[in-house]
């Protein structure tokens, strides 16, 4: 799952983390969007990788069989971690950003009190982009539109409902970054109802000081 972008004459690579010190990466990475606890989520990152689960959910027949049978699947840590990709961009070889996405646990569970089967409905319906950076000196070179690009292409492919996540509204220049990817914004503060878009009854709610983005996957 390897895709080369050329982008002004810049040729960026985009492939999943495979080695221990990209996936320890992921703590730039959410430190970066000013994600709390980014260590946390590079650690169970790693540990979703040791386990050999890691990625391993991304695809429609996965999805097919976790619908059919939840309990086969191993619960829904195992959804969680088999949904959940783990980018990154190179160029010339030099890792220059990354984006990890997968389902939410927040929204997972707003659905338990529906019960497992709703669970892993919301989990193979919804990827969340949890962070998405590019390291400073990088910015502005097709490098955050190559990795949302690959995102998006594997929740089409992995037969997810949509794609969405959250930034900080003061953060310049982040609206415009989405909103050129074709994302669509919500008014900064407001919530997103999954049931127009996911037929879950879920309400995505930002901070107040956040924006939320998504993007209905077209099947
Ligand atoms: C947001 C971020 C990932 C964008 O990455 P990037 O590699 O600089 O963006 P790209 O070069 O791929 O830009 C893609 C499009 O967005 C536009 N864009 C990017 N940054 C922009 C800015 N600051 N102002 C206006 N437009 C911008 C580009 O002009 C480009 O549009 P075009 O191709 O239609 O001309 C990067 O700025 C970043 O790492 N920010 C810090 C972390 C963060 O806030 N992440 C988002 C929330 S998780």
């Amino acid at each position: 799952m390897t895709q080369a972008q050329n982008s002004g004459g810049l040729t960026v690579e985009v492939r999943p983390a495979s080695s221990k010190a990209e996936l320890r990466e992921f703590q730039r990475w959410h430190r970066l969007c000013g994600v709390p606890r980014g260590r946390r989520a590079a650690r169970n990152l790693l540990h979703a990788n040791d386990a050999g689960i890691l990625s391993t959910g991304l695809s429609r027949d996965y999805a097919a069989s976790a619908r059919r049978d939840a309990s086969a699947v191993g619960g829904i840590s195992m959804v969680r971690a088999a949904r959940t990709m783990a980018l990154i961009a190179s160029v010339n070889g030099r890792v220059v950003g990354g984006l990890a996405g997968g389902p939410s646990i927040h929204l997972v569970s707003q659905l338990a009190v529906l019960g497992p089967e709703a669970v892993v409905q919301g989990a193979l319906a919804t990827i969340k982009i949890h962070a998405l950076a590019v390291l400073p000196g990088h910015h502005g070179r097709g490098i955050g539109r190559a990795l949302l690009g690959e995102a998006l292409r594997i929740a089409k492919e992995s037969g997810a409902r949509i794609v969405y996540g959250q930034f900080d509204t003061d953060a310049a220049g982040t609206a415009a970054f989405f909103h050129r990817c074709g994302m669509s914004l919500c008014a900064p503060g407001l919530p997103v109802d999954l049931r127009a878009w996911a037929e879950l009854p879920v309400v995505v709610a930002p901070l107040p000081s956040e924006t939320l983005f998504h993007w209905a996957v077209a099947h």
